[in-house]
């Protein structure tokens, strides 16, 4: 694009003049006779360029400046003042205001050629600096943009893995008292049959109260059937089969709360009951070879995204599980910092612990020290991203042979 000026002045024999000097080198020069038409030829054409006069009737140039508020952006042009007026303070005050450059007239043709030359050149330089800023700029919004996403998908992708590896034990969890309940209905319905046919007796008497067969069938179904263990064996089975429909019914619920994939929402909730819910899936992994003990302290409640907290918590669970061989202990401790703004909660387990040098590298991406197949290496990074997300904090103390506590930190409010 070649340069475009602006040429103001109220003389119009001074802008002669000077479109003359510049023909040779400049083809897109436009004529302003005052301050207004100055204005008006900015707002609607865009120039890299304005000499500027200071003294014009009307706008003056100081007003021009006043008006213009240089410089604006690296698109607003420079302005050059061209005036006759060689007072220190005028030339003070137009720098002030903004202008690039000031020369007195009666000026050199050179010196003008030079300057106007240099000052293009300089805002040719700007603007390509500002376009490579802006270039890069969204360039680096967009790869921040696609971050966001694949980090999202990580979270997600980290769940339904360790969902997967979960499963079995969760399909475990709730067979078990689905398997209890279907015998116990089968007892139950054996009783319902011998009860209905007592009853059936019973009404054979009731019709004929001398039939001495029918108080006889009566006694001999009363005896067969203990009516009395029958009644105590009935409460009980129907006592258990609702224990276990309520179990399968908190699994289910632990399991829709943890993997709600597009759930994003802030909630204010009770990191007892998340550690509480995470336990729950993770308890077929856990109850064979850990004991858990817990001590709760009562809790504030806590801003966050809920199954986000519970991925992260169902991931310090489970790699406590995995540190102990045989037979260990999974503490659970959860409390208000002093401040009562944030609450922690610390799980330990007295596992095989982690060797100093790995501190470092347990929450890279992909750092595993479990066999393939195993672990996929992602739950600690992923923690500490959801953690981070939170304004919170994770951290892990160690000691080989002894076991690990990880800490979670997270602000009551966000
Ligand atoms: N409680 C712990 N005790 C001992 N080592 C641990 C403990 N928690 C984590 N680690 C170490 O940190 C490593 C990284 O843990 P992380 O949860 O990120 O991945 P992973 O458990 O190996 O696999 P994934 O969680 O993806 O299934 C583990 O492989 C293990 O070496
Ligand atoms: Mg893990």
């Amino acid at each position: 694009m070649p340069e475009s000026i602006l040429l103001v002045d109220d003389n119009e024999i001074n802008r002669r003049l000077v479109r003359y000097i510049l023909s040779t080198d400049y083809q897109q020069v436009q004529e302003a006779a005052d301050g207004d038409e100055c204005l008006a030829a900015l707002a609607n054409n865009s120039f890299d360029l304005v000499l500027l006069d200071l003294n014009m009737p009307k706008k003056s140039g100081f007003d021009v400046l006043k008006e213009l508020q240089l410089p604006s952006s690296p698109r607003s042009p420079v302005v050059i003042v061209l005036s006759a007026d060689n007072d220190p303070d005028t030339i003070s005050r137009s720098f002030q205001l903004g202008a690039a450059d000031y020369l007195t007239t009666p000026f050199n043709r050179e010196e003008l050629l030079a300057r106007v030359k240099t000052h293009l050149a300089l805002h040719n330089r700007e603007q390509y600096l500002e376009e490579r800023v802006q270039k890069r700029t969204a360039a680096l919004m967009e790869t921040n943009q696609r971050l966001k996403e694949t980090t999202k998908q990580l979270i997600q992708a980290e769940k339904m893995a360790s969902l997967g590896q979960l499963a079995a034990g969760v399909a475990h969890e709730i067979n078990n008292p689905v398997g209890y309940i279907n015998s116990n209905l089968d007892t139950l319905k054996s009783y319902v049959k011998d009860l209905l046919e007592l009853i059936n007796h019973h009404q054979n008497l009731e019709a004929s109260p001398d039939n001495s067969a029918a108080r006889e069938a009566v006694k001999e179904a009363r005896q067969r059937i203990d009516l009395e263990f029958l009644e105590d064996d009935i409460q009980h089975l129907i006592q258990e089969s609702l224990q276990g429909v309520r179990h399968v019914k908190q699994i289910v619920s632990d399991l829709k709360g943890f993997s709600h994939p597009e759930e994003k929402e802030w909630h204010s909730a009770n990191l007892n009951e998340l550690i509480d819910s995470s336990l729950n899936i993770a308890n077929n992994e856990l109850k064979y070879k850990t004991k858990i003990v817990k001590h709760y302290q009562e809790l504030p409640l806590v801003q966050c995204i809920t199954p986000q907290i519970k991925q992260v918590l169902l991931n310090l669970l489970v790699n406590a599980g995995q540190a102990i061989d045989g037979n260990g202990c999974i503490t659970i401790e959860t409390g208000l910092a002093p401040s009562a703004e944030t609450v922690y909660v610390n799980i330990r387990d007295n596992g095989h612990g982690i060797e100093e040098e790995l501190l470092q590298k347990i929450f890279d991406p992909f750092f595993t020290t479990k066999a393939v197949g195993q672990g996929t290496g992602l739950g600690l990074s992923v923690s500490y991203g959801i953690i981070q997300s939170h304004l919170g904090s994770i951290t892990v103390n160690s000691k080989m042979g002894q076991g690990s506590c990880f800490t979670i930190n997270l602000p009551v409010k966000q």
